[in-house]
């Protein structure tokens, strides 16, 4: 039996079967060109019965696609099969896909009885082949078909000219002994199993996808289907970034192959969630934001010893540039002498003991401490050097705009006065900073915060300012929101101009990079 197992994506049928995620026309051809790209067997690129849209989408992937087989996906009747042939048929490797639930619930719906299923399977299939040379049957719902019903679909399917064999886990309900059992012995039992290839399509509904669809392969199954993220229906299906990066981290229990090239990984996997709004979980297996990342003190002195201590693959084989060490509270003196170090701050034992208080206190209180936080840590609280400091700010708002600001801002001590509209206040406030001491930063993020309740109440103003790939934060709180915005906004200015000498451009925007990104 070869060791190759093909893979088999769908994320564009059964991954935008989940409610909300229906992608655009455009987004289905960019993700199918990415997928053709990363080298996965099969596209399953949609249902064409289902709808104009799903037709249009599938037949131009159909024309487009360079390398991969494009599959359509038909129920089990001659209108579905003959609309997906329309689609496929331009692909220079299509594939038919015909499908019926064979289980006792799924039997009951179209309210066929064994022999009239079988029927209809024999006919769809050899009706399916007489219109392309690669027909896929999939026995839905087959984890809960009993065993000489399923035995004898497949058969049927198989003698019917039927060149791949799905067996689909459609509702997530075996586990992995049950689902490499259910692939060796239909393979050992039905006639000609060995003509065919036999594929595992496993849904997460008890989180068991994945080793599901392994274990499948184990069995002898060489086609896994699978999504990126793991998108689908409730719970979702088998990963594709598990499955692949499984088989080649742990190649001496699973020593199988796969053509994709697993370093486009991080990519496919943001753009899809971005197309579907499917956001990956922080944790995600692979493709999740701490799936390199390292907080605690333990884990980021190992990490800075020696990477393999708390990293099976590495961030590389899946497209990211490095592993991320974000300093929190449970980080410890090592990780954040390199992090000093990093930002070239160079301190002895006793600098650092006095600078590590300072920092546990700080990350006490936040979640994150980020660079601009640890310099102005190290320089404690000392505005003595900033090159900016407010020195008056009056603003005229109301409903008559535009709204003005008076600002007087000391620049390298010596005080500069100008008068600056805006849409708004607080945009009257940041064009005359603007006017008086001219950067190229851009405001990424403004956000106000009520600290107690009431009109009194003190806002606070936090800001992101990014420029040449370097980012700082600045913050204030004043009962003024304007006053506190503009404080903010200056405290930031102040942080990026340390962060101009401190530290190379780019420095920020290439801590978690993916490869291709364009970011
Ligand atoms: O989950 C399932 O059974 C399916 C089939 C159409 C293959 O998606
Ligand atoms: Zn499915």
């Amino acid at each position: 039996m070869t060791d190759q197992v093909l893979i088999f994506d769908t994320t564009l049928r059964d991954g935008e079967q989940s409610p909300g995620a229906t992608m655009s026309h455009d987004e289905k051809l960019e993700i199918a060109e990415m997928l053709d790209e990363m080298g996965v067997d099969i596209i399953e690129a949609g249902f064409p019965i289902a709808s104009e849209g799903d037709f249009n989408a599938v037949s131009e992937i159909a024309k487009l696609s360079k390398n991969a087989q494009i599959c359509g996906l038909s129920r089990a009747n001659f209108k579905d099969i003959d609309r997906c042939w329309e689609a496929v048929k331009h692909s220079k490797r299509p594939r038919i896909h015909t499908f019926i639930g064979t289980s006792p619930l799924h039997r009951a719906i179209p309210n066929l009885d064994m022999d009239q299923m079988a029927e209809r399977i024999h006919d769809c299939v050899t009706h399916a082949r007489n219109l392309c040379d690669n027909v896929q049957w999939s026995s839905m719902d087959a984890t809960r078909t009993e065993w000489d019903f399923l035995k004898r679909t497949v058969d049927i399917a198989i003698k019917a000219g039927a060149t791949t064999i799905n067996i689909p886990d459609t509702v997530g309900y075996t586990e992995p002994v049950e689902s490499a059992d259910l692939i060796k012995r239909l393979i050992a039992e039905v006639d000609r199993a060995d003509e065919v290839i036999f594929s595992t399509h496993c849904h997460n509904d008890l989180g068991m996808a994945t080793a599901n669809s392994l274990a499948a392969v184990q069995g002898g199954a060489r086609q896994i289907e699978c999504t990126i993220n793991g998108l689908g229906e409730r719970a979702g299906n088998t990963a594709l970034e598990e499955v692949v990066m499984a088989m080649k981290v742990r190649k001496d229990v699973m020593p199988f192959r796969t053509g994709v090239d697993t370093t486009k990984i991080m990519n496919i996997s943001r753009r899809v969630a971005t197309v579907s709004g499917f956001n990956v979980q922080f944790n995600k297996a692979i493709v999740g934001k701490n799936a390199f990342a390292h907080e605690s003190g333990i884990h980021q002195d190992g990490m800075l010893k020696n990477r393999e201590t708390f990293e099976v693959m590495r961030p590389e084989d899946v497209g990211l540039s490095g592993t991320s060490l974000p300093l929190g509270k449970h980080s410890g003196r090592a990780a954040l002498r390199d992090k000093l170090e990093k930002l070239g701050y160079e301190m002895g034992d006793n600098e650092l003991k006095d600078v590590f208080v300072r920092f546990k206190d700080l990350a006490d209180r936040k979640k994150e401490v980020f660079d601009d936080d640890l310099i102005a840590l190290i320089r404690q609280n000392d505005t003595e050097d900033d090159r900016l400091k407010l020195k008056d700010l009056t603003v005229i708002c109301g409903m008559n705009g535009p709204q003005k600001a008076t600002m007087v801002l000391e620049v390298d001590g010596e005080d500069h006065t100008t008068q600056a509209t805006g849409d708004g206040p607080v945009d009257a406030t940041f064009n005359a900073v603007k006017a008086l001491f001219d950067h190229t930063a851009r405001l990424q993020l403004y956000q106000v915060h009520a600290v107690t309740e009431g009109t009194d109440a003190q806002a606070t103003v936090s800001v992101r300012m990014e420029e040449d790939g370097r980012i700082a934060t600045g913050q204030s709180a004043d009962t003024d929101t304007v006053v506190a915005s503009a404080k903010a906004y200056i405290n930031a200015l102040n942080r990026l101009i340390v962060k101009r000498e401190k530290t190379a451009p780019g420095s920020d925007t290439a801590g978690i990079k993916y490869t291709d990104a364009g970011e």
